[in-house]
């Protein structure tokens, strides 16, 4: 992880564990929106030192939890909500608030005093992602790393255009197949059906390099585009509604700070 350079929105609890937040404008043609994030970055077993940020409620859930990997990434993926919450409202107590699962399993904020506000959750390895958004205006996110064996299962799940598409890009090909792949899984966040769905449906139109970042359009649900970074074995993408513009430019810096040693 590299050096600091604005230190008010960065946190070193210890050297074993790094949050970058903030938030960002939902630009559209009549309107402004705003949206927080939580990069979250820890060491294997670090996370304990943040329980006292769940909610009585999650805490109950999270001690039925059996396994470490699953206990993990819960603790990821609940302090990185609460404090892309925190990022966009200074009056949370994020102590009070308690992110349950849907029914589907979509995170749904209880208790927020801001109380439209609702959030999507990525995690992998030991990296939390989240994003708090105002619920008139949804958003999905999704994080991965490259592998061969996910590569190969990913191929057999894309089209035949889809395949297409990745030869058209400056990229290895695993990594454009993670890339469409993460685009597909935040696209389902947004739609709150996770990947409980013919995975056609959320197939993409178009892949599309605009200088450091690539844009997809989706051949069907064409209300939304897909806006992905690349940083070494890991690809992020968000989901947003077509005809808003968000400005990334920090947040897209700190994901690439946070997987880059
Ligand atoms: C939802 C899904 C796209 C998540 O993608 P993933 O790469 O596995 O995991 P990620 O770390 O990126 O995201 C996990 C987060 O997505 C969120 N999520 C889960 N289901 C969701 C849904 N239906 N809608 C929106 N968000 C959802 C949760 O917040 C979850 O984190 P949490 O459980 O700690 O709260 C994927 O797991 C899926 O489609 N699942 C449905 C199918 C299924 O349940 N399979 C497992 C049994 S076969």
């Amino acid at each position: 992880m590299k050096g600091q350079k604005k230190p008010d929105e960065r946190q070193y609890l210890c050297f074993m564990m790094l949050i970058h937040r903030g938030k960002f404008t939902l630009q559209r043609e009549n309107s402004t929106h705003y949206a927080g994030f939580c990069i979250l970055h820890a060491a294997p077993g670090h996370l304990a030192q943040q329980l006292s940020l769940l909610h009585p409620e999650e805490r109950s859930y999270y001690d039925t939890l059996q396994f470490d990997k699953r206990r993990e990434s819960y603790l990821l993926g609940r302090i990185s909500a609460k404090k892309a919450i925190g990022a966009l409202s200074a009056f949370e107590d994020l102590q009070k608030i308690a992110i349950e699962a849907g029914i589907f399993q979509f995170p749904v904020v209880k208790y927020s005093v801001t109380r439209n506000l609702q959030v999507s959750i990525t995690h992998c390895d030991g990296l939390g992602i989240a994003l708090s958004h105002p619920e008139v205006h949804p958003l999905g996110v999704d994080v991965e790393r490259t592998d061969k064996a996910n590569t190969e299962a990913i191929k057999e799940q894309l089209t035949a255009n889809e395949l297409a598409l990745t030869l058209t890009v400056p990229l290895p090909q695993p990594i454009a197949c993670t890339m469409i792949w993460t685009m597909k899984e935040a696209l389902s966040k947004v739609l709150r059906t996770g990947l409980t769905m013919d995975l056609k449906l959320l197939e993409i139109q178009s892949l599309v390099k605009e200088g450091e970042l690539y844009t997809s359009q989706f051949k069907h649900l064409i209300q939304y585009k897909a806006i992905s970074c690349q940083a070494g074995a890991y690809v992020c993408s968000l989901v947003v509604p077509g005809k808003t513009t968000p400005d990334l430019e920090q947040f897209w810096q700190f994901f690439r700070e946070t997987v880059s040693d």
